[in-house]
């Protein structure tokens, strides 16, 4: 039996497992005040409107203020008209699953991938995912041209910019190549570009939303990764023709904005710019917890374990020997106080079993020493 992944609700917050394996902020970052603030000055305006039913793509003004917000960050211009609200980056795959595959249908997918991401794919959506390799560049282009003959996905499912699990990010290069193969082979890109913006020691190249002009992108953002995942509030960022596809499904019409009142709360949070600040101080926390991840991993698994210092995203990916099983020593390192990922949990082929991954989001610098030097101690014993 697999070992089960913590939901947020489940997150035990006086257990002494440092558990590196929960990719969610902490309980320490999570932005109460910004929200009370931004709710305060929303229901100061008095209007009803707030409770009704939301207009099917979103409300107006909180899409102008997103599409301000991914303007100034992406550096490229982003209108309201490509935007979609949705309740969240899962909710999206989700929805795009639903309007654009049948059960059966042939999906590409990186290997390894967002674990949750496989289960929705294949799971809810009796999807055929097909793993196509990724290396420190992201995405094998090379790979996927060869895959390309034999068959035609609907979608290729990629994680650009610093990926769940491995922290690599897709070269700029790459993503002309990739955007050109989706038109020559008729297929969508869906971009999963909800660590696009948590850079912190280098600045990744544009996003595959910045092709949406292309019409083969949808890319996915959400606020769980720089707001709060309790929000439950993404977007989809695509052509306005493909924007009418989700429009006027049944889904839209009958429940109207898939998230219109907490997205009335965070447009104050960015008009008034309170989002921006609040996302830069992210990015100052997370820079100083890869630097006590990465010096602790050099203290207590220095000869064990080879990985690359991320430079944004959420996780440390680190590969073993290969006669290591690291599902068979998460026991040993629970038994420690100190958790993870099984890296074949990423993998959509059984593979990758000798990896693990850390997120170092969720624990202060203390705890994040203290869980790498547990997690040394239990593969030396191991
Ligand atoms: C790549 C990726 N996509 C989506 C999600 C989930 O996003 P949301 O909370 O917006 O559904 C995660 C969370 O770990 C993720 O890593």
């Amino acid at each position: 039996m697999q070992t089960p992944i913590l939901r947020s609700s489940q997150v035990n917050r006086t257990s002494s497992l440092i558990d590196f394996g929960i990719g969610q902020p902490g309980f320490d970052l999570l932005p109460l005040d910004l929200m009370r603030q931004s709710a305060d000055a929303r229901f100061a305006e008095g209007d009803t409107e707030l409770l009704n039913y939301g207009y099917e793509q979103g409300d107006g003004r909180f899409r102008q203020a997103l599409a301000d917000f991914l303007s100034a960050e992406y550096a490229a211009p982003v209108t309201p008209a490509q935007l979609m609200v949705t309740a969240g980056a899962s909710q999206a795959l989700s929805l795009i699953c639903t309007l654009f595959t049948q059960p059966g249908d042939t999906v590409f997918v990186e290997e390894p991938s967002y674990f949750l991401a496989l289960r929705i794919l294949r799971e809810d959506f009796r999807l055929n995912a097909v793993p196509v390799p990724s290396d420190e560049n992201g995405l094998r282009i090379d790979a996927l041209e060869e895959a390309l003959t034999g068959q035609r996905p609907v979608f290729v499912y990629t994680i650009p910019t610093f990926q769940n699990p491995t922290g690599h990010t897709l070269s700029a290069r790459r993503r002309e190549r990739l955007i050109a193969l989706a038109h020559k082979h008729d297929f969508w890109v869906v971009a999963d570009e909800v660590y696009q913006l948590l850079h912190y020691s280098a600045t990744p190249p544009p996003p595959l939303a910045a092709h949406t002009d292309s019409g083969r992108v949808l890319s996915i953002g959400s606020f769980s990764k720089i707001l709060a995942p309790g929000l439950r509030l993404g977007w989809i960022q695509t052509a306005p023709e493909l924007v009418q596809r989700f429009v006027t499904c049944g889904l839209v019409e009958s429940g109207g904005s898939l998230n219109h009142f907490t997205s009335n709360l965070v447009r104050v949070a960015l008009e008034q710019g309170w989002q921006t600040d609040y996302l830069a101080g992210l990015r100052e926390i997370y820079q100083r917890r890869i630097g006590a991840m990465d010096g602790a991993l050099r203290r207590h698994l220095g000869g064990m374990a080879r990985w690359q210092k991320p430079d944004g995203g959420y996780f440390f990916w680190l590969e073993m020997e290969k006669a290591v099983d690291t599902a068979a020593l998460l026991p040993a390192a629970h038994a420690a106080g100190v958790g993870f990922l099984p890296g074949a949990r990423c993998s959509s082929v059984g593979g990758l079993g000798h990896y693990l991954r850390l997120s170092f989001a969720h624990f202060g610098e203390e705890e994040i020493q203290e869980g790498v030097e547990r997690l040394g101690q239990a593969l030396a014993r191991a």
